[in-house]
């Protein structure tokens, strides 16, 4: 094992998985396969209009106005973009990242010390465990439950906390049991972390995407919150399609002086690093603007492909969908014949690319994770093959 010269922040072993080396040999002998990890909306067949990223190349874009939070027209413009979601949250306290995942670092430093801990969902996004454990932090697991729908166990958040818990981390919808936070949870949680100084860290990079209308109607709203500090984390990676484009935000809510001194401390860490390029704050306006063609076409994709998926389960009786009602992805649930593992690699030789529960902490084994951004014909088949495979199987 190397020790030295490198930090614990990295980890010691960079060995490749199992699925990872039957991918690798699969590539390498140029067999086809059906990827249903897809998580790059680039990639997925949408249509971008030609000319969308052609405000970047606006010249306001050649004048350097270094700002920690970012330029105050495009603060404006996500405020703005906020408002047409029907949330309220001043352009004053909405600081602009390259990236979500670069704004879970920005917080981090503003509010844990090194080995102070966060909370974090189980399952959920596996880059949790790095991006916690680049910052020094501690990722301490919740529960969600399911039964016919995803909940958030409560009691085990309360009973996780401890002296050094600094942030509760809520993804809504979380990715991949694509459940909402509920009002009623996020009450109960909000008011518990304010009670303890604990900061509430809110990732709704998915919250425009419901398979089904009316899904969300009961999700949270964390912008109203006005106890504590509330952190919310959006960008257009998700919300545009548009990971390359590399920009994120945090809104900030919760008590008035909980907020000023957040902001105070946020600045000077942003100030550090100034990360987001001007060139794309130019641009925020027109770039928010555009997404909502792009935004439609995967919320088309992915309820069609949700509604594909739960037909082709219904006629397996072996297999269970779970209930998903929002995000980019869906969760099976498989006879365990073997494990999830070897499960995964028959299918990568098979030709289907999936992803196994245990990478998002399931509990216990058998769940496959379906991505629902590819285009339904090839999503239809790899769908077909899982389900065939499991079937041979039994
Ligand atoms: C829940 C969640 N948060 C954040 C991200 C990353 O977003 P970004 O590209 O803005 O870093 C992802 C990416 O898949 C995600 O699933």
């Amino acid at each position: 094992m190397v020790r030295r010269p490198f930090s614990s922040r990295v980890p010691a072993d960079l060995g490749v998985n199992r699925l990872t080396r039957a991918l690798q040999q699969a590539r390498a002998e140029g067999r086809r396969l059906i990827d249903l990890t897809l998580s790059n909306p680039t990639q997925a067949g949408f249509e971008y209009p030609s000319d969308m990223l052609a405000p970047l190349a606006h010249p306001r874009g050649l004048i350097y106005e270094p700002q920690p939070f970012g330029l105050i027209a495009a603060r404006k413009a996500v405020a703005a973009d906020y408002a047409r979601r029907g949330i309220t949250v001043p352009a004053e306290r909405i600081a602009l990242t390259a990236s979500t995942s670069e704004a879970y670092s920005l917080l981090f430093k503003l509010l844990a010390d090194a080995g102070d801990e966060v909370l974090v969902p189980r399952p959920s996004y596996p880059l949790f465990d790095h991006l916690s454990q680049l910052d020094g932090v501690a990722a301490t697991p919740y529960d969600l439950e399911y039964h016919d729908g995803w909940t958030v166990d409560v009691a085990g958040v309360e009973r996780a906390m401890t002296d050094r818990t600094r942030a509760l981390l809520l993804v809504s919808p979380n990715n991949p049991t694509g459940s909402f936070v509920s009002r009623r949870e996020f009450d109960r949680l909000s008011a518990m972390c304010a009670d303890r100084d604990i900061a509430i860290i809110a990732d709704e990079v998915f919250a425009e995407y419901q398979v089904r209308p009316g899904a969300c109607v009961d999700a949270a709203r964390t912008m109203d919150a006005r106890d504590g500090l509330v952190c919310s984390l959006g960008g257009l990676s998700k919300s545009a399609g548009l990971p390359q484009v590399k920009l994120g935000w945090i809104a900030l809510a919760g008590a008035d002086d909980r907020i000023r001194p957040a902001l105070e401390r946020l600045e000077l860490i942003c100030d550090t690093y100034l990360s987001v390029s001007t060139p794309v704050q130019a641009a925020a306006a027109e770039l928010l603007a555009c997404a909502a063609g792009v935004r439609k076409q995967i919320q088309t994709r992915i309820a069609a492909n949700y509604r594909a998926l739960a037909e082709c389960v219904e006629s397996v009786p072996a297999c269970t969908l779970l209930v998903t009602e929002g995000g980019w992805y869906a969760v099976l649930q498989v006879p365990t014949i073997g494990s999830e593992e070897d499960l995964v690699v028959s299918l990568v030789q098979s030709g289907v690319l999936v992803h196994p529960g245990f990478f998002f902490d399931f509990p216990r084994e058998s769940y496959l994770v379906v991505s629902l951004l590819p285009p339904e014909a090839e999503f239809g088949d790899g769908v077909t093959t899982i389900l065939r495979r499991i079937e041979r199987s039994l």
